[in-house]
């Protein structure tokens, strides 16, 4: 009798940065005035933990109020997305999202990309468990430095006869928003590529938060309950262990401020008092008061974020809101 084999996904992981690279980063946005570092930082293994906790929380409401436009539009949004595309889902995480989305977009594949494929690994197995059909490739890459499937994730699709099929590359979470205008432009040129590489038709589906009063925008990045402030301090003790340095956490304040002229929150640190931060080979001293930089979370207006997809080569745009419209899903065909 011929046995049935339990399903498995695959894994491919991009080459990650050399630990001196990172080394190189972080001593170099400690150098510039003001200083700052990136926000990737902010996302170590409790980094993680504590953006998950900051979804629940009653201030933060793009991802529930996403949420609840992919459930209410879904329907809409599959009619847009050729049905069998394969679906590329940036900064997967928990797969979540996407894994709500099967039941209307009917992909042919799966690839969730991550920075690391350790991240998706347990994820992955369970969905796949649950959607023995769908062949599922766990693809590990920092997108944001370059985005592209490479050639095992390419032969992947290829030996499943998916490599023409249309692609939808699906980027939840406005995380889009913690890119500068710029940067935010050569990514979506990246992913109108990716598209372009596929069958017709396909496209990129992106979820956008939207520009909002002071008064809601502040508190989202300020939480009564402090999660914010941890998840920024995290940061420290994350660079920390990269560069050997002895930040203490508890000598930094949390900041989150809306800069309306920029239409973007910002996150800082900011030095309860002169202090001098030593690592190996180093030092800097920080003044009372001066400002570590550690993320920006750009606001967009629909027509704003219209004109960089279709700066970025889109063709049609649309987009479905909530009932506040706070919060932006853009369908942009490639
Ligand atoms: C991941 N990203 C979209 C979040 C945001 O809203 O910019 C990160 C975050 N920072 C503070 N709170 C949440």
């Amino acid at each position: 009798m011929k046995q049935q084999t339990a399903p498995t996904p695959r894994f491919v992981q991009h080459e990650l940065p050399a630990a001196s690279a990172v080394r190189a980063e972080l001593l170099a946005g400690l150098r510039e005035t003001p200083p700052r570092m990136a926000p990737k930082f902010l996302y170590d293994a409790l980094g993680s933990r504590l953006f998950d906790a900051i979804t629940e929380l009653p201030e933060y409401y793009p991802t529930r109020t996403e949420a609840a436009i992919l459930e209410r539009h879904g329907a809409d949004m599959a009619r847009q997305v050729p049905a069998g595309a394969v679906m590329i889902d940036l900064g997967a995480g928990s797969c979540a999202k996407a894994a709500r989305l099967f039941p209307v977009l009917q992909p042919s594949a799966y690839v969730p990309v991550d920075i690391s494929v350790d991240y998706l690994r347990d994820t992955l197995a369970v969905l796949q468990q649950r959607h023995p059909d769908l062949p599922m490739l766990g693809l590990g890459m920092d997108f944001s430095q370059r985005f592209a499937l490479g050639a095992a994730a390419s032969q992947w699709l290829h030996d499943r006869a998916l490599a023409d099929q249309p692609r939808c590359v699906f980027y939840p979470g406005s995380s889009i928003g913690n890119f500068t205008p710029d940067e935010a432009l050569a990514l979506l040129c990246q992913a109108r590529e990716m598209c372009a590489a596929g069958g017709p038709g396909g496209g990129l589906l992106i979820g956008v938060d939207r520009v909002k009063p002071r008064e809601v925008l502040e508190p989202a990045y300020d939480d009564a309950l402090g999660v914010t402030a941890a998840f920024n301090r995290n940061l420290l003790l994350h660079v920390n262990r990269l560069l050997g340095s002895d930040f203490s956490p508890a000598a930094w304040q949390h900041v989150g401020l809306f800069n309306a002229e920029l239409s973007r929150i910002e996150m800082h640190l900011q030095a309860l008092g002169p202090q001098t931060v030593r690592w190996p080979g180093g030092e800097r001293h920080f003044a009372a008061g001066e400002r570590l930089h550690t993320e920006n979370s750009y606001k967009w207006e629909p027509h704003d974020f219209q004109g960089l997809l279709q700066e970025a080569g889109f063709d049609k745009a649309r987009h479905w809101t909530d009932d506040r419209a706070w919060f932006s899903v853009f369908w942009a065909a490639a």
